[in-house]
């Protein structure tokens, strides 16, 4: 049985759209939200469960569609009738899951254009955060993309006042969550809240933001409907253009490979930080930063796989801003330049070379911290040089990194 699950609330009516049937079965360039949503959703990697929460009055025609869309993948998928409000479906949603499921994402068929990488980014992100977590109940997880607009506190018509929008965010879904974690949560919720995230913070969760996409944006009135239909035009022009060039990659992706090397020297008197994780007792490395040469390495190949230039000259290592910066901050930054490059990371490789910090037996902490803070699965190795070379003579440690990226929501099948 999955160990991880997607509940689609679709049973919302759309009010604000207003055609006069529910939402999620009105089409956007000829096929419905809800079959856009769950295309998307039933190409995710490992085996999830999906829960439509679906209008109580459509419940047959959601299932055949539902069993139509799935196909083979129809016996981890089952339908069940929503309630008053989102808050009310997502409730019946999470009702019918087994207890065997750990992670759960609570995801709007409105938001229907969403790219599966989305989906991955969020899974990644909740594994990855239930390391350093609260002990009990892991965290949530949302996507989240940067206020844009100006943003005004009101009073009726009258300006009250600028809010600062540095510190806000727009939130999408899916919304990420151990289940059991957020079933306690809405278990206690006193009011209705609009999203997950609200129903888990209430309850003492906390919550962390992954980047979001600005094709998850959410279908609410019938100009994102019209939006909708024309980002469904640009992916369809990409594929032509693809298949025109003869490109032997698979149609509609667009996928790039980075480098990124770092070394630095060990200092016995700073703390040793390597992979995003302290190594207590061991000598640690020297640098500007915390000389976290694999997160500096991940770094760069993903800079380079964007051909956005490398790490020096991005985050200005001599800039006294990134004094004492973690690994962490260079990496997310990569995340931010690629993500305003219309790029997301797919995939990252590192390999760690030198005689200490051994690697093995934390290989799977750093996978996840590193994955949490890339979006995107990363592999991590080690080796030493047979006592040859700077590394062989343990005078520093070295780290080599690819990346793969791709064209953010290039691979979204829902074309
Ligand atoms: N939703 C739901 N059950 C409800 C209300 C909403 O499953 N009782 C779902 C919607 O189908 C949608 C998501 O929650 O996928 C976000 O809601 P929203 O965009 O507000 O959709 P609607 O409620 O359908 O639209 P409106 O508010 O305009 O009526
Ligand atoms: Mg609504």
């Amino acid at each position: 049985m999955a160990a991880r699950a997607v509940v689609v609330v679709a049973a919302g009516s759309g009010t604000r759209l207003g055609i006069g049937t529910a939402k999620a079965f009105v089409p956007v360039a000829g096929e419905r939200m809800l079959v856009r949503a769950l295309r998307t959703v039933l190409t995710l990697g490992e085996p999830t469960l999906v829960v439509v929460v679906a209008p109580s009055d459509r419940m047959d025609e959601c299932r055949a569609l539902v069993a139509d869309v799935a196909g083979a993948a129809a016996a981890f998928t089952s339908v069940v009738p929503g309630g008053a409000d989102r808050h009310a479906s997502v409730q019946a949603g999470l009702a019918v899951l087994p207890d065997s499921v750990e992670t759960v994402l609570v995801h709007d068929a409105a938001r229907c254009l969403t790219p599966a990488s989305q989906f991955e980014r969020v899974f990644a992100a909740v594994a990855g955060g239930s390391v350093d977590g609260p002990a009990q109940g892991g965290v949530g997880v949302v996507p989240a993309l940067p206020v844009t607009d100006t943003v005004k506190r009101v009073a009726g018509d009258v300006v009250v006042e600028t809010v600062d929008r540095s510190a806000l965010v727009g939130v999408q879904t899916p919304q990420g969550f151990p289940l059991a974690a957020l079933r306690r949560a809405y278990a206690v919720a006193e009011r209705a809240e609009t999203d997950d995230a609200g129903v888990f913070q209430a309850a003492g969760g906390v919550v962390r933001t992954v980047p979001g996409d600005a094709d998850a944006f959410k279908i609410t009135t019938r100009w994102d409907l019209g939006r909708a239909e024309a980002v469904v035009a640009e992916r369809a022009a990409a594929r032509t253009l693809d298949g025109r060039a003869g490109s032997d990659v698979p149609v509609g992706s667009d996928v790039r490979v980075g480098l990124g090397v770092d070394v630095h020297a060990f200092d016995p008197a700073v703390p040793c930080r390597v992979g995003m994780l302290d190594f207590p007792g061991e000598p640690g490395l020297s640098g500007h930063s915390d000389g976290d040469a694999v997160a500096h390495a991940v770094c760069d190949a993903l800079l380079s796989a964007g051909g956005l230039g490398d790490i020096g000259s991005r985050f200005g290592t001599a800039d006294p801003v990134f004094a004492g910066a973690a690994g962490d901050v260079f990496v997310r930054g990569a995340v931010a330049l690629l993500q305003g490059a219309g790029l997301e990371p797919v995939r990252v490789t590192v390999q760690v070379i030198g005689n200490h910090p051994r690697i093995g037996a934390r290989r799977d902490e750093m996978q996840d911290a590193l994955a949490t803070a890339v979006g995107a699965p990363v592999a991590v190795s080690g080796t030493t040089t047979d006592g040859l070379g700077f590394t062989g003579r343990g005078e520093g440690l070295c780290a080599i990194a690819t990346a793969v990226v791709r064209s953010a929501g290039a691979v979204a099948p829902a074309l």
